[in-house]
């Protein structure tokens, strides 16, 4: 049995297929046909929710896309949808304002857009307002066809300005934690909600097949774009001790079912290059629910995460029933998606070490769309300078190869060398000698060495320079051009036309 709060009401589910998504729950099971299906592959934001989670005796509600959510992964959760914002005619501030500001035309993205909206009102202290930059945060993963982004900014911008929260009860149920065990089958399989480790460790044990979920912002799609099945399934995200994030005096250690969202914070502090590439990764409510250790064990060429931290010389601790070991993440990926991990086994930990003196980080995204792409290239660095010399240095690259690799001969040709750009211009030249990467509707394999070569020479530049750097600067000057994509329309043809 599953056990979860829908908008203030306890509810329990026993019989239910195991890859039911949230939102085919909601409009087919509960009749709230409010959160809408537009992409269903968390692009578009419509199907947006609230799901809350009890911390230090609190609910805490973030936006999430139900379309690429798992019942399962809801279990001990609180779970609202737009039904329940207003109190009969007493609408939400966010509703509210959306009227009053025309934010609606057709109304298809709205209810999603307003659930945004609502997690952004909901999360912000009342003696505060917010930011430009955090009303672009809370709305990146919404898409809106036909009104337009300034109504809606408008309204986010006066939503203050409306009397605070209504219809207290559906964001404070009473009770928290479920008793039976997180537990659902039928004729279609099986899938848990694992509390603990030791219970994950037994049910992989048992169920040797059953696949693991995080956020399910990969594993999701496999359902809803692939049209594939999946008969068992457990989730890890109620597991405390896979969500913690800790430091010591050596390490940055990220819980392997910890979310994007909750590595922002420590990254910030400790690696802000790292944090500003997580602001272009997917958008909010892909953050809200997708980890750290998804992005790893996903084994994507083109994952961001996992180029930064083998950049950063990270380890993870892979558990399992024969104990735990801590591997170098630059050896954990053998093939195109394939990885060390065994049957019956995970990923635990994330552990980054602290960053030393004179250490210089630089994380480049090259993508056609500032937020929600996919990276063409992603370039990450670390060098130490020390008498203008390089005396260590490491790099991880996305998008160059099957796997997420670093350079070898480009490291090869910049270690014990001055600190110049020309050093980094000739290291540049090694590219071709570490990757041959294809061409694809990202990029050309040309276009792919040729900005490897810029980007490391811009990397020189804002090491010698670092006033030069600014965040406007980083993210506008990544953003791909059409020209440097495959191009399947022929000019040479249409002149002949
Ligand atoms: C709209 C959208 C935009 C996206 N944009 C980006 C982007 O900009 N950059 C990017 O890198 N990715 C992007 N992604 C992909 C995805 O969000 C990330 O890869 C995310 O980190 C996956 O984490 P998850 O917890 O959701 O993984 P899940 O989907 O839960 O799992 C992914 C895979 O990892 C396995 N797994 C998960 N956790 C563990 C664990 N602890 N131990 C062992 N195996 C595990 C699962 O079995 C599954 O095979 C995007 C996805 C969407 C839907
Ligand atoms: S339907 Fe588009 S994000 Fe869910
Ligand atoms: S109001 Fe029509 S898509 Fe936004």
């Amino acid at each position: 049995m599953i056990t979860f709060f829908l908008n203030g009401q306890e509810v329990s589910e026993h019989n239910i297929q195991p890859d039911m998504t949230v939102l085919r729950y909601l409009r087919t099971r509960q009749s709230l046909t409010g959160t809408k299906e537009g992409c269903g592959s968390g692009d578009c934001g419509a199907c947006s929710v609230l799901a809350g989670e009890m911390h230090n005796g609190e609910w805490h509600y973030r936006a999430i896309n139900s379309c690429i959510t798992f019942l399962a992964q809801i279990d001990g959760k609180s779970l609202i949808t737009v039904e329940a914002l207003a109190n009969g005619s007493e609408l939400h501030p966010a509703q509210q304002a959306m009227v009053d500001k025309h934010g609606s035309q057709c109304g298809f993205c709205t209810p999603g857009i307003i659930m945004s909206l609502t997690a952004l009102f909901e999360n912000t202290p009342s003696d505060k307002t917010f930011t430009l930059h955090e009303i672009y945060d809370a709305l990146s993963g919404n898409l809106c066809r036909c009104t337009g982004y300034k109504p809606i900014i408008d309204a986010a911008k006066s939503m203050k300005s409306y009397p605070g929260k209504v219809k207290a009860e559906i964001w404070t149920p009473s009770s928290t934690s479920p008793s039976n065990k997180g537990e659902t089958s039928n004729e279609e399989g099986q899938s848990w909600s694992a509390r603990t480790e030791s219970e994950l460790k037994e049910i992989l044990a048992h169920h040797p097949d059953a696949r693991i979920v995080a956020g399910a912002t990969d594993l999701a799609l496999e359902v809803t774009q692939m049209n594939r099945r999946i008969n068992k399934l457990v989730a890890i995200n109620q597991i405390d001790s896979l969500k913690t994030i800790s430091e010591d005096a050596n390490y940055i250690t990220i819980g392997g079912a910890a979310s994007l969202t909750d590595c922002e914070k420590v990254l910030e502090a400790h690696f802000p290059e790292f944090a500003q590439l997580l602001e272009r990764f997917a958008a909010r409510q892909v953050r809200n629910n997708g980890t750290m250790g998804g992005n790893i064990a996903n084994a994507s060429p083109i994952g961001d995460a996992p180029p930064v931290l083998i950049a950063l010389n990270a380890d993870i601790e892979i558990a399992g029933a024969n104990g735990n070991r801590w591997i170098p993440l630059d050896t954990f990926y053998l093939d195109y998606k394939k990885t060390l991990l065994q049957t019956g086994e995970y990923i635990r930990a994330i552990r980054i070490p602290r960053r030393e003196a004179c250490e210089h980080l630089k994380v480049y995204k090259i993508s056609k769309r500032i937020e929600d792409d996919i990276s063409a290239v992603l370039l990450a660095i670390k060098v130490k300078v020390q008498g203008g010399q390089i005396t260590a240095v490491r790099t991880g690259f996305g998008g160059m190869a099957a796997i997420p690799k670093a350079g070898a001969a480009i490291e090869a040709a910049l270690i014990n060398q001055p600190m110049t750009v020309e050093t980094f211009r000739k290291a540049g030249e090694k590219a071709s000698e570490d990757f041959q990467p294809f061409s694809d509707v990202r990029a050309t394999a040309g276009y792919r060495i040729q900005v490897t070569q810029g980007l490391l020479e811009k990397a020189a530049l804002e090491i010698l320079n670092p006033e030069s750097v600014s965040r406007v600067e980083q993210i506008f000057t990544t953003t791909l051009s059409a020209k440097d994509v495959v191009n399947t329309y022929d000019p040479q043809e249409n002149n002949n036309a």
